[in-house]
């Protein structure tokens, strides 16, 4: 099995942005922590970033292909991203999307979620949990197809 993680723009700044928000912990904190549960359940993972659409696209269209599943925070793309969207539905995988932050709580456009009908769950407002939880469910679902 293997799992793309992607993450949309800013998430390279976290560990200095909004600790209320976004917590603490580095991108490569994360990656880390998302690598050990990979080993352990056998299954591999390649991450990428990019603070542009464009970019995360290209990956997709590019890796989709030999993935089976996609884990992604797309930041704020998800609130206004639909290239990211067709490019994710496209890749017709089983998506779950990740929030650090509880975006239904904050400011009235973190509400508008453009992916929310193509994953088939969010994970939101538990900081770096967001990533591991949202991880296993993934990793659960892509085991039961
Ligand atoms: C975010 C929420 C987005 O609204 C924001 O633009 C981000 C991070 C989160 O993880 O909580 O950059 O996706």
């Amino acid at each position: 099995m293997k799992i793309l993680i992607l993450h949309g723009p800013n998430l390279n700044m976290l560990g200095i942005r909004d600790e209320k928000h976004y917590g603490l912990q580095t991108l490569d904190e994360i990656n880390s922590q998302l690598t050990a549960i990979a080993k352990e359940s056998n299954i591999k993972v390649a991450f990428f970033q990019s603070n542009h659409e464009g970019a995360l696209i290209d990956y997709l269209q590019e890796n989709a292909g030999g993935a089976d599943g996609i884990l992604i925070n797309p930041g704020a793309l998800t609130h206004y991203g639909y290239s990211l969207r067709d490019a994710l539905s496209d890749t017709k995988l089983p998506i779950i999307e990740v929030h650090l932050s509880n975006i239904e709580n904050r400011e009235e456009f973190r509400k508008t979620d453009v992916l929310l009908d193509i994953v088939i769950e969010k994970v939101t407002g538990l900081k770096e949990k967001s990533y591991t939880l949202g991880f296993e469910k993934l990793i659960k679902h892509i085991q039961k197809i």
